[in-house]
């Protein structure tokens, strides 16, 4: 019999930096691996058999209509870009570049389990190549955050990144918020239970959710909710959250799974969080049973000899309309994720100079630790302009943000590489979304925690607004 620690509320202190995570994030997203977005790999997606029109729900422009309109083949076509996109030797060029951190987008549908056939159709297969690749990042000690980026239901309208291009917005509801529970449970489990995932350190429960919190219904209960399955598989796992009120859970099992359920039942976790957890069990035993990890789920000792997982939302401010505190809902390590990205509009004039003055004045960081949301970090951020941007200036623009991303826990930018075709006008795409293209430029200097003028944001700042 163990007992179950289960908290209530951490006071979080300033500048924390947690087990697994570097002092300061120098990373990339691995975009469009294992969800896929056609814009980034115009040509290979042509090539696969899909389609480019300018509204994404006219068209094959998704995983989700690919799979409808292929559906003996979606598997195999996937499996060979899953194989392909990201591979060993990216990883060698992430590691020689410095580096430190991944974040990677994943679909519900990588839980083959929860995907409602035939009325959604995903490619299968991708947890194989999941594997794989955090097993490269861990032996290069690259760290990774899993982004759960493409929510059953859809969470944001009209977006390739959801995996369904529609208006018709169905995540806020208990059935897909249950869904994504059970998502974190088996994906918490993987976290500490399969070697190859060693070197994760976060989970992220919602990739950018709908903006308006009017829109939102439930998500602040959700964020709980998220927090306690997160903590709940660990705790029968054995790891345990420093400076919580202790309650008891009675359970006796030496078998993970069944331990598990037996944890599902008791009362000190919210009805959600049980349900979610029941219903991973069998998930869990699959999964297992597929990929030869029985073992390490049912034998004696299957205690985790890792820390407890950061657990990451976005921060309050990406949402308006009395948003809900994602910093309520923490049970230890947590931290926050912002994406900005001036090209969409929005944030600043569409100059060079503009664009300069915003990023150097950023306040952000101090906005959210205000509201306890710290440690921060930006998660999604690119060199796409509104304008014809110079070399010149890119040489500035991504000194001037990575100097103001690094003010909180880092940065990690969206992305790892891009397609170079005649689609993309050659480099045209990848100077400005691809990571390793514009290192290849000279844009990013060869150690990412370095900038080519340490000086850029020095005729921009404003003295009254700095520490604003
Ligand atoms: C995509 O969204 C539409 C509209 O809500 C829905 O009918 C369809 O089942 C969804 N497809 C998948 C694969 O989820
Ligand atoms: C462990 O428990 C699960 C039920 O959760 C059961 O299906 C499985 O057979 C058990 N394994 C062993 C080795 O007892
Ligand atoms: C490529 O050039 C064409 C013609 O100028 C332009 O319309 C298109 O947006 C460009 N594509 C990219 C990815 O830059
Ligand atoms: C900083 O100064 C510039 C130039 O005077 C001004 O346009 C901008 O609004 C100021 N920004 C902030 C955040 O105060």
């Amino acid at each position: 019999m163990r007992s179950l620690l289960v908290g209530t509320w951490l006071a979080l202190l300033s500048s924390r930096v947690f087990a697994g995570m570097p002092s300061k994030i120098y990373g990339v997203n691995l975009g469009s691996w294992l969800v896929l977005e056609a814009w980034m790999l115009p040509q290979e997606w042509l090539d696969m058999g899909g389609q480019s029109c300018t509204t994404c729900s006219d068209c094959i422009a998704t995983e989700s209509s690919f799979a409808r309109a292929y559906p003996t083949t979606v598997d195999q076509t996937f499996a060979k870009h899953w194989d392909t996109w990201f591979t060993q030797d990216y990883v060698s060029q992430l590691q020689a570049a410095g580096i430190n951190t991944v974040r990677v987008p994943l679909g519900y549908w990588i839980v083959e389990a929860l995907v409602n056939r035939p009325e959604e159709m995903y490619p299968r297969g991708g947890l194989a190549y999941l594997r794989r690749g955090l097993g490269w990042l861990k032996d290069a000690g690259i760290n990774a955050i899993l982004d759960h980026h493409a929510l059953p239901g859809v969470q944001t309208p009209n977006q390739q990144f959801t995996g369904n291009c529609t208006t018709d917005i169905q995540f806020y509801t208990p059935y897909n918020y249950h869904r994504a529970l059970v998502w974190t449970a088996v994906m918490t489990t993987l976290a500490h239970m399969d070697s190859n995932f060693g070197s994760v350190f976060a989970i992220e429960a919602v990739n950018e959710p709908i903006t308006d919190a009017n829109e939102t219904p439930g998500y602040g209960t959700f964020q709980k909710n998220f927090v306690q399955t997160v903590r709940a598989v660990e705790l029968v796992l054995g790891i345990t959250i420093p400076d919580f009120s202790s309650l008891n859970v009675g359970m006796s099992s030496s078998n993970f799974t069944a331990a598990l359920g037996s944890a599902a039942g008791a009362s000190v976790l919210n009805p959600a969080v049980q349900a979610a957890l029941t219903d991973a069990v069998p998930i869990i035993l699959e999964i297992a049973a597929e990929f030869g990890m029985q073992s390490a789920f049912t034998s004696e000792g299957f205690q985790s000899q890792r820390s407890a997982l950061t657990t990451n939302f976005m921060d309050i401010n990406w949402q308006y309309d009395n948003p809900p505190n994602p910093a309520n809902a923490a049970i230890g390590p947590q931290g926050y994720d912002n994406h900005l990205y001036y090209s969409y509009g929005g944030v600043a004039n569409a100059t060079p100079e503009a664009y300069l003055t915003s990023v150097c004045n950023l306040n952000r960081i101090q906005a959210d630790a205000a509201l306890g949301d710290n440690p921060l970090w930006f998660g999604e951020w690119g060199l796409p302009t509104q304008f014809d941007a110079t070399d010149e200036f890119l040489y500035q623009w991504a000194d001037a943000q990575k100097y103001a991303y690094s003010q909180g826990a880092g940065w990690i930018f969206w992305n790892f590489k891009t397609e170079i075709s005649d689609l993309t006008n050659g480099t045209a795409l990848a100077r400005q979304w691809s990571y390793l293209e514009a290192l290849k430029m000279g844009f990013f200097t060869q150690d990412p925690a370095q900038l080519n003028d340490p000086n850029v944001c020095a005729p921009y700042i404003n003295s009254t607004s700095s520490s604003s």
